[in-house]
């Protein structure tokens, strides 16, 4: 059904644009913030896991991955290391914009696939749990201040616009 490969297709992408935020998180904070590290890492090791779990179910189902993957990867570099570069805040307000937004949709995915898909369902229930715990953290560690809502409101806008150009491609 192409709904259902839609939402694979993008949570796919999003995992991978992830594991690139993550990564040029970890470049800019081995140098900067050598305390968030094993956070960072930890955080990454989810979203590789969370991308071969759709990736194993595009491959076995001949679902084509989305065209647009290399601007995920290219656009979290970016939210990666201008992010870090504004601060350690900066890094946990980044993370609650994406995980916010993300869990929106994986909500009404999962209300969608819960119909429609079981495998799909329980491969997206399988991430929840992890998103949750990230959204949590960032939350918790980084910053209401109003020096952050720009960062929060220009990451949330770039979440959106990749997740409707993937649904288009
Ligand atoms: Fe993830
Ligand atoms: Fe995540």
């Amino acid at each position: 059904m192409i709904e259902v490969e839609r939402i694979l297709r993008v949570d796919h992408a999003g995992e991978f644009g992830a594991i690139n935020i993550y990564r040029s998180q970890l470049f800019v904070a081995r140098y900067l913030y050598k305390d968030i590290v094993p956070k960072l890492e930890e955080m990454l090791g989810h979203e590789k896991k969370h991308f071969n779990t759709f990736d194993r179910i595009l491959k076995s189902r001949n679902i084509r991955h989305c065209y647009a993957l290399y601007f995920w990867a290219f656009g979290g570099i970016t939210l990666g290391v201008l992010t870090a570069l504004a601060g350690r805040k900066a890094i946990w307000v980044c993370t609650d914009s994406i995980e916010s937004t993300v869990l929106h949709h994986l909500d009404w995915q999962l209300d969608f696939l819960s119909q429609h898909d079981t495998e799909a369902y329980d491969a997206v229930m399988s991430i929840k749990a992890d998103e949750e715990e990230h959204q949590d953290f960032g939350q918790t560690h980084g910053s209401k201040s109003f020096v952050y809502k720009p960062i929060f409101w220009v990451v949330r806008q770039s979440t959106e616009f990749a997740i409707w150009l993937s649904t288009k491609l």
